[in-house]
């Protein structure tokens, strides 16, 4: 097992590696985790809250592949990524062969549904609901019944400016915030507990049509969440 800590630089090095979805859907809201919210996402659960390594861990509609082998290269025990888009699994599956960790991560080409097992710890950046209302409940439920801790990234109902302006002056790439009633009462229902929640900024480039910028800022809130 892999004790030393990994150079936040190291873990951004090696998920620039990890290639994004070569054509993305809409309807499935394919945008790749940027490389800066991946590190600092896998960051916190590694180093903040022991939640990675010697870990099984469990990406829940994987891409590409970023969490999962992020997860992988910090030293989880195990770590499975489940999507349920072919090309997705195909392109993490060349990603985990071009970083030297194909032996760490297995994949799986399936929804969600199809996972029975049980982990430690599940990564999730699940579609937040735009195209499909509440699609990222049903990741939520999935996450609660297999694992212990879920770190789980959902939009953040703030649209305020200021919190993007002081993420971007505070040097720091998070802040703790405050968790959506709905998804508290979402959680606490199925027997989990939010533990804390952090807010960062996602900037995504112009993906789909219906993107009207060059880029799209938003805020991401991260859950962690604990099965009572
Ligand atoms: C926002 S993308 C995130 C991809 C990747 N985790 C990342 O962060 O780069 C959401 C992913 O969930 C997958 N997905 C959507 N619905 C799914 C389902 N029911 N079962 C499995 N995967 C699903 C999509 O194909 C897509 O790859």
């Amino acid at each position: 097992m892999q004790r030393r800590i990994v150079r936040k630089l190291d873990l951004e090095m090696l998920l620039s590696q990890v290639a994004p979805h070569p054509t993305p859907k809409p309807s499935l809201e394919q945008y790749t985790i940027p490389v800066d919210v991946a590190a600092t996402m896998l960051y916190i659960a590694a180093y903040m809250h022991n939640d990675i390594v010697g870990k099984t861990v469990l990406d829940l509609g994987c891409g590409t592949g970023r969490l999962a082998l992020g997860a992988a290269f910090l030293g989880a025990k195990q770590v499975l990524g489940i999507d349920v888009d072919k090309t997705a699994i195909n392109v993490a599956s060349e990603n985990s062969v071009n970083t030297g960790l194909r032996d760490k991560v297995q994949w799986i080409a399936a929804d969600i549904d199809a996972v029975h097992g049980k982990f430690d710890t599940v990564l999730q950046n699940p579609p937040f609901g735009v195209q499909r209302r509440k699609a990222d409940r049903k990741f939520l439920e999935k996450a609660l019944e297999t694992s212990k801790v879920v770190y789980s990234l959902h939009k953040s109902l703030q649209k305020d400016r200021v919190l993007i302006n002081k993420l971007k002056g505070s040097g720091n790439p998070f802040v703790p915030a405050f968790p959506s009633p709905f998804l508290k009462n979402h959680v606490e229902e199925r027997d989990g507990k939010i533990r804390c929640v952090y807010a960062m900024l996602m900037v995504i480039p112009h993906m789909f049509h219906f993107h009207t910028k060059r880029k799209h800022e938003f805020v991401v809130d991260l859950y962690v969440i604990e099965r009572k």
